[in-house]
């Protein structure tokens, strides 16, 4: 930018209230997480017919089955009963029925309600009519989404700008080769805003920032993926200096062996859950210097957002001014946020 060039406008924040607002969170559950693809897991968690694993999709419990043909197939994880839960375990493999674990009913694996188990003689139930809810279900690269609610665009297209950037990156022999999880006491948003921005790397990751070019730093939002490029300062570097994030929740981290699947789902207003599912060739342990890399850069990320969150319930901040430099796709963020909750009384 030239000297006599205009400045760009610095937008104002969201107002402090959306983090801290219990109220709010009903209504970004059905208008985000509900509209919006989600994060399963990946193919390899079901590596034969029957396979089925089980997840809480910021509230939704479902189910994600391969059929006895080799079909991904997701179901809400709610028996047409009386609401039992199908499988309360992370995963297993079943013998071509889901068995509800409250009193036995037991559903194909498309779906169809095939026993309900001594129900007794009765006129007016026909089983036809107590299938599961079937969820939509998509696979990019391995990875497996599911989206509970209508009207979400397709997944391929939605993740068209990380498709390009990865060019013919292989990754068809990856496997999960750890899963971690972590629980915050922030709000989602709060937790997925400073994943958005390399503005704090300096001040809250020095381990990470001596690994960078941080002068380098890029920040990209293309359609609903963002974009983070940070060029690494050696070839040796755990990094491979692209972070990538997918509407509403899901961070792509890439390294140099494999990568990381990052998900930030609420657990309510209040609390955050990080999942994260580390993809390895053929599943081999994860390097010692990358996991010892990313618990670092985990733990402060935990550290700030949990003090961020506490000043902002404080009620002496409203509103800030983002960084027309770094912080672009907080601002995108919070854009996307407002749309789908408005018209909302306390937007
Ligand atoms: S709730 Fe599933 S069998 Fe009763
Ligand atoms: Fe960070």
């Amino acid at each position: 930018m030239s000297a006599d060039s205009p400045k760009p406008h610095a937008p104002v924040t969201a107002p402090a209230r959306w983090y801290s607002d219990p109220e709010r969170w009903p209504l970004e559950k059905q208008a985000i997480f509900a509209a919006n693809w989600q994060f399963l897991g990946h193919e390899s968690d079901l590596p034969v017919p029957g396979a089925w694993r089980a997840d809480v999709l910021a509230g939704f419990p479902v189910i994600v089955v391969r059929d006895m043909a080799g079909e991904i197939r997701a179901f809400h994880n709610v028996c047409r009963h009386r609401a039992g839960p199908l499988n309360v375990e992370e995963t297993g493999v079943c013998d071509g029925y889901l068995t509800c674990r409250y009193h036995g009913w037991k559903y194909a694996l498309d779906g169809r309600l095939r026993l309900a188990r001594d129900f007794g003689p009765a006129a007016d139930f026909d089983p036809r009519e107590f299938g599961l809810f079937p969820v939509r279900v998509a696979t990019w690269r391995g990875l497996i989404f599911a989206c509970v609610g209508e009207g979400a665009p397709d997944l391929e297209v939605l993740l068209k700008p990380l498709d390009t950037r990865l060019r013919d990156a292989d990754w068809s022999g990856l496997k999960v080769g750890l899963r971690r999880a972590h629980t915050l006491n922030c709000n989602w948003k709060t937790y997925v805003e400073n994943y958005l921005e390399g503005y704090h790397v300096p001040d809250v990751h020095p381990g990470l920032n001596a690994e960078i070019r941080a002068e380098e730093y890029r920040v990209t939002v293309d359609g609903h993926v963002v974009l983070h490029d940070a060029p690494p300062r050696s070839p040796d570097a755990v990094y491979d200096g692209l972070w990538a994030w997918l509407w509403p929740n899901i961070g792509v981290n890439v390294y140099n062996e494999g990568l990381m699947i990052e998900r930030m789902t609420p657990l309510g207003h209040a609390q955050t859950r990080l999942d994260y599912i580390y993809l390895t060739p053929g599943g081999v342990p994860v390097p010692n210097a990358t996991l010892t890399m990313s618990d670092q850069v985990t733990a402060e990320d935990i550290w700030i957002a949990e003090r961020v969150q506490q000043n902002l319930d404080a009620g002496v901040y409203q509103t800030g001014r983002l960084s027309p430099k770094h912080e672009i796709a907080v601002a995108a963020f919070q854009g996307w946020v407002a749309s789908c909750t408005s018209p909302c009384p306390e937007a």
